[in-house]
């Protein structure tokens, strides 16, 4: 008989980067599984204001700053209760040309798409397995196991995550922690602005992703694929030879759909935004 889906009500849920988007959506769908979900971002106010009308806890953080990564979860168990679910959801994509991009860039998207990742998974882990329970969510992306063309440091450091969570998965095992990483296909958020469906290219809801999630936290697995039909789609891909596969791509749009959306209104307001974000990593950077 097919186990029990497991309950999330009064579970304490850390959501990093949950004041809009897929974080934002996550945290709306946990709250009515009524769980105690804490809404996590660099971006204060807006983290504030989400909180407010979802109805959970806001907290100011930027994750590239470890020490107050680690001080704010103290801050939630002391709080709110112990730690049960983390959601490492935020994430930047920088996009262009790599030959026209510069170390500056890629050392951002790896200091908070990875190391901080990284490091939020450790924390995790370290009040988790006392207890012998707790579910720890990694956002990575479709980019993380497809060529993404216009994208290759967004898509190295999802690459990195995937790559990551194959390797803890085994480490974990045991231990009644549960491992999660989720790769969605193009979503329809700010991050994404400006790019257009392709033949190839699905585009999904926040909320599909947030459901993928819930369904993940309530029954268990490693590899969320959002649609469902992206783990189909990426294992066929696996074994078509290569020039079959460059076909798809180029007859797809594929290979052009993100340089595509360089300039555009969207995207352009998006890489504003990032680019005043100013995390932690870039001054710790700059200081060596
Ligand atoms: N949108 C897509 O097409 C798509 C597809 C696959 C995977 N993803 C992944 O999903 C996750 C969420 O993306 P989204 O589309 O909701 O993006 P988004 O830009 O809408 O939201 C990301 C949030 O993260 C926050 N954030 C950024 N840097 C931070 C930092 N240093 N500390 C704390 N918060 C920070 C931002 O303030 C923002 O609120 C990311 O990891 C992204 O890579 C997105």
């Amino acid at each position: 008989m097919a186990r029990q889906p497991r309950s999330l009500a009064g579970k304490v849920v850390v959501i990093t980067g949950a004041a809009r988007g897929i974080g934002r959506s996550t945290a709306e769908l946990l709250i009515g599984e009524r769980a105690r979900v804490v809404i996590a971002d660099l971006d204060g106010a807006l983290a504030a204001s989400a909180a407010a009308e979802l109805g959970a806890t806001p907290l100011e953080l930027d994750v590239t700053d470890h020490v107050a990564f680690t001080a704010a979860l103290d801050t939630v168990e002391r709080d709110v209760g112990p730690l049960d679910v983390l959601i490492n959801n935020a994430g930047v994509m920088p996009i262009g040309p790599f030959a026209e991009s510069n170390d500056d860039a890629a050392y951002r998207a790896f200091a908070i798409n990875v190391f901080s990742l990284m490091h939020g998974t450790r924390e995790a882990i370290s009040r988790m397995r006392p207890r012998g329970s707790g579910h720890i969510v990694n956002i990575a992306s479709m980019a993380g196991v497809v060529p993404t063309p216009g994208a290759a440091v967004y898509a190295s450091s999802k690459h990195a995550v995937v790559g990551f969570c194959e390797s803890l998965w085994w480490e974990l095992r045991g231990t009644g922690i549960e491992l999660s990483y989720v790769l969605p296909t193009l979503v329809n958020t700010e991050l994404a602005a400006g790019m257009e469906r392709t033949r190839a290219t699905r585009v999904v809801e926040p909320a599909d992703v947030a459901a993928e999630v819930v369904a993940a936290l309530k029954r268990p697995r490693l590899a969320v694929y959002v649609p469902r039909s992206m783990g189909t789609v990426t294992k066929v891909g696996n074994l078509i030879p290569r020039a079959v596969g460059n076909k798809i791509m180029t007859a797809s749009g594929s290979d052009h759909v993100i340089l595509d959306s360089l300039g555009s209104e969207g995207r352009t307001a998006y890489e504003k935004r990032v680019a005043e974000s100013a995390p932690a990593a870039d001054a710790e950077r700059a200081r060596r």
